[in-house]
């Protein structure tokens, strides 16, 4: 376990004071504690189908190695995780089949595999910061790409992961016939996005965002609230 950073996080729409925190790298001995917060959330989203909850083997497969997965940890409690593994790990999937990435890639590939934040420490914009040192951390491990699903419906995981930089690539059916996009960081070849190209769609309308994805477009950004919100939609330049 190694510290990553440390800082304050605020409520949002709150005036409360700023809470202390500090990131640590994740490995075998928070599998528990990982897996109770797991478990709370199957608990509170049991008619969900935003969330897709994974199975201990594949916490395990990425808590074994140490600097894949991140914890943030408030008042010595995990708050939220963010479990990384390597697919030939975990013998199941690799997400670069879903980017139809080249067989020569594939052991070049990080599954971004979970997240979650504790219901107590929800809306301090846990998740996102977690994916975003997650995405500048795992630079470093020498692989090119990192590639995750999130449900076009599940908001807050929505923006998290957006405000990440990750780009979405595809809008797929999977486990089973649900709707994931599927985001995509590429550190050998980075994506570079002009935001004031986006074009939004309305998450709704798939039609449109399949268009666009087939045409090459990525989606960078979201707007609105629960009740409307659009995704926009660019077009990667290359430096
Ligand atoms: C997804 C999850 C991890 C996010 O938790 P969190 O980090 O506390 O999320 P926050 O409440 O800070 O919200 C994240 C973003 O969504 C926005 N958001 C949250 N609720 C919103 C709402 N009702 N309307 C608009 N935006 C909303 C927040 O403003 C924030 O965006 P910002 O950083 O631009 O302000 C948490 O809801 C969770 O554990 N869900 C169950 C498990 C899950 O879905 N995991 C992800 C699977 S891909």
């Amino acid at each position: 376990m190694a510290l990553v950073e440390s800082g304050t996080l605020t409520r949002r729409n709150a005036k409360t004071q700023p809470v202390p925190y500090e990131v640590h790298t994740l490995n075998m001995s928070h599998l528990e504690k990982v897996m109770e917060i797991q478990m709370l959330v199957i608990k509170n989203i049991a008619k969900d189908k935003y969330y897709e909850p994974d199975d201990e083997g594949l916490f395990r497969q990425g808590l074994k190695h140490d600097g894949l997965s991140f914890g943030m940890f408030i008042e010595d409690r995990i708050a939220g995780y963010m479990v990384s593994n390597f697919p030939e790990d975990a013998k199941i999937r690799n997400y670069g089949e879903y980017l139809e990435l080249p067989e020569s890639e594939m052991s070049s590939v990080i599954n971004f595999e979970s997240s979650a934040v504790h219901p107590d420490f929800r809306g301090l914009g846990i998740n996102g910061r977690l994916k975003k040192l997650a995405v500048h951390e795992l630079a470093n491990v020498g692989r090119d790409h990192v590639i995750g699903t999130v449900s076009p419906y599940n908001l807050p995981s929505l923006k998290a992961s957006l405000s990440a930089g990750v780009a979405i690539r595809k809008l797929k059916s999977l486990y089973g016939g649900r709707l994931r996009y599927v985001y995509h960081v590429n550190y050998k070849t980075p994506y570079y996005f002009d935001k004031s190209e986006c074009i939004f769609v309305e998450v709704r309308n798939l039609k449109r965002q399949h268009e666009l994805l087939s045409q090459g477009y990525a989606g960078i950004t979201v707007r609105g609230t629960m009740d409307y919100y659009e995704v926009g939609f660019a077009l990667p330049k290359h430096s």
